[in-house]
C-alpha cells in the first residue's frame, strides 16, 4: 500500500444545523466519517484525519474504534479552508490520496481509480446538469487546467458542467511544495486547495480529470444530503443481503444497520429495523418488528415486536407486541404483550400473553431466571429478583416474588366472590 491518506473534517458543517459536528451524523449507524476511515484503511496504512471544530470530542471517537489513525489540527483561524487543512500534514507515502469526511459513499473501486493512475495529480470530476454549489472544473485536450469555485466564477465559467468532487491523488512531494504558497485573494479570503492545480499546470504537470459517479462522491453538507446518502447506502445494503440469500418483503420499506449480519435462509418482512451490531440466523422477522444489538437465530419474531439490546433469541418464537431487552431466550414461546428485561428464559418454556418481568424497583435493575418447561399463565408479574426452577406452573394473575419449587403450581389470586343480582339493581334492570 503506497498511498498516503488525508481525510479532511475540520470543517464545522453550519449547514447541517446542529450541534453535533457534521462528520459524526450518522449513515446507516455509523458516523459519517467513519465510512471514510474505512474506505481508507481498505488501501492505506497511512491515515491522517484534519481536524479542528471539536478536534478532541472526534479525535476521542476515533481512537475508540480504530487503531492507528494519526491527527492534524487544523490552523483554522488563520489559515481557514481546504487548503489551510494540509498545511503541516505531513503523509508517509509518496502519494497522496485526499479524501472529504463529508463523503460517505465512496467506494474502494473508485478510489482506485484515482490512485492507480501514473499522473502527476488526478482528480475526481463528475459531469452534472445542474452543477451549482460545486468548484467548477476546466478541462482543456483531456487536461485539467484549473478549478474556480463558485463564488469566484465569471458567467461563463458558471456554465461549467464539469465539477470538483473534492478527491484528489497527489504527489506528496507537490504538496510539500505548493501548500506552503497558496494565497486566500479569493471572494471567500480562505485557502483553497483547488489552487494548486494550477501551480500544477504551470510547471507543465498533468492533471487528469478522473470521471467518476456522483452518487459515490455526493458530498453530505445537509440533512437533506444525509438522508439521500442514506437512501443509497440502505440500497447497497439491502441489495448485498439480498444476494447473499436474505429475502425482503418491500424492501424499501427495511433498515439495516451496516454493522449488521445475516447467516443461513433469513426473512425479514416489510417495515422491519435491524439496528447496530445485530447477528440473524436462519430466521423470520415479521412486519413492524424492531431488533437492536442482538443475536437472533432459528427463531420467529413478531409482527410488531421489540428485541432491544444485548439479547439473545434462540430457537425462540417471539409474537406480537412482546418487548425484550437483555435477556437470554432459548426455547421459549412468548406469543403476546410481554415485557422480558434483565431475564433468561431455559427451553419448553412458554409466556403467557401479559406476563411481565418487573426488573426496576425505581433504583436498581434486578434478573429473573426461568427454569425449563415452566408454564406461566396470562397476566403474570415476576417481580425481581426471583428465580423459577425447572418444571413450574404459574397461574394466570400471578404476582410471584418468592421462588417456588420443582413442581409447585404457583398462584396468588384474591378468592373470587360474586354478588348476585348486583348488576340488575345498579341499572335499575327489572329482572
Ligand atoms: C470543496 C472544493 C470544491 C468542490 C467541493 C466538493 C475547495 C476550495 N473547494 O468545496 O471545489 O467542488 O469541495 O464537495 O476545496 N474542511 C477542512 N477545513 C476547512 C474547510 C473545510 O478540513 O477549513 C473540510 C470539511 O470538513 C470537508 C471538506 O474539507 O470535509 C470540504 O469542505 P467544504 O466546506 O464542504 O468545501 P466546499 O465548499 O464544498
Ligand atoms: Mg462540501
Amino acid at each position: 500500500m503506497s498511498v498516503s491518506v488525508v481525510i479532511l473534517a475540520a470543517g464545522q458543517g453550519t449547514r447541517m444545523k446542529s450541534r453535533l459536528p457534521k462528520v459524526l451524523h450518522e449513515i446507516s449507524g455509523k458516523p459519517m466519517l467513519f465510512h471514510a476511515i474505512e474506505a481508507a484503511q481498505n488501501i492505506s496504512d497511512d491515515i491522517t484525519v484534519v481536524l479542528f471544530h471539536e478536534a478532541s470530542m472526534i479525535e476521542g471517537k476515533i481512537k475508540d474504534n480504530y487503531l492507528n489513525i494519526n491527527f492534524h489540527i487544523q490552523d483554522a483561524i488563520n489559515f481557514p479552508g481546504t487548503g489551510g487543512a494540509m498545511m503541516g500534514v505531513i503523509t508517509k507515502h509518496k502519494k497522496t490520496l485526499i479524501l472529504n469526511g463529508d463523503m460517505p459513499l465512496v467506494t474502494n473501486n473508485a478510489l482506485h481509480k484515482l490512485i492507480d493512475d501514473d499522473s502527476d495529480i488526478t482528480m475526481s470530476v463528475i459531469e452534472l446538469l445542474d452543477p451549482s454549489g460545486y468548484g467548477r472544473v476546466i478541462i482543456e485536450n483531456s487536461e485539467v487546467k484549473h478549478i474556480v469555485e463558485q463564488k469566484d466564477c465569471s458567467e461563463e465559467q458558471l456554465k461549467t458542467k464539469s465539477v470538483n468532487a473534492g478527491v484528489y491523488c497527489i504527489k506528496s512531494s507537490l504538496l510539500q511544495k505548493y501548500i506552503p504558497t497558496l494565497k486566500n485573494n479569493n471572494a471567500q479570503k480562505e485557502y483553497y486547495l483547488t489552487d494548486i492545480i494550477e501551480m500544477a499546470v504551470q510547471d507543465n504537470l498533468y492533471v487528469k480529470p478522473i470521471y467518476v459517479d456522483e452518487e459515490e462522491f455526493k458530498g453530505v453538507n445537509s440533512k437533506l444530503d444525509l438522508s439521500h446518502a442514506q437512501e443509497i447506502m440502505q440500497a447497497r445494503i439491502r441489495s448485498h443481503w439480498m444476494t447473499e440469500g436474505v429475502a425482503m418483503r418491500l424492501p424499501r420499506t427495511i433498515y439495516i444497520d451496516c454493522r449488521a449480519t445475516f447467516e443461513g435462509e433469513c426473512i425479514i418482512e416489510n417495515g422491519v429495523s435491524i439496528i447496530g451490531n445485530c447477528v440473524i440466523k436462519n430466521s423470520h422477522i415479521k412486519t413492524g418488528s424492531v431488533v437492536e444489538n442482538s443475536t437472533v437465530e432459528n427463531s420467529d419474531i413478531g409482527p410488531m415486536a421489540r428485541i432491544r439490546p444485548d439479547s439473545s433469541i434462540i430457537d425462540t418464537h417471539i409474537g406480537n407486541f412482546v418487548e425484550i431487552k437483555k435477556s437470554n431466550l432459548n426455547g421459549v414461546k412468548a406469543g403476546h404483550l410481554s415485557y422480558i428485561g434483565d431475564a433468561s428464559v431455559d427451553e419448553g418454556t412458554n409466556i403467557g400473553a401479559g406476563t411481565i418481568t418487573c426488573n426496576y424497583d425505581g433504583k436498581t435493575k434486578y434478573q429473573t431466571i426461568i427454569g425449563k418447561n415452566v408454564f406461566i399463565g396470562s397476566d403474570s408479574q415476576l417481580v425481581a429478583p426471583v428465580t423459577i426452577p425447572d418444571d413450574v406452573m404459574i397461574a394466570a394473575g400471578t404476582t410471584v416474588t418468592k421462588c417456588p419449587n420443582s413442581g409447585d403450581l404457583v398462584l396468588s389470586r384474591t378468592p373470587q366472590k360474586s354478588i348476585a343480582n348486583f348488576f340488575y339493581k345498579f341499572f335499575g334492570i327489572k329482572k
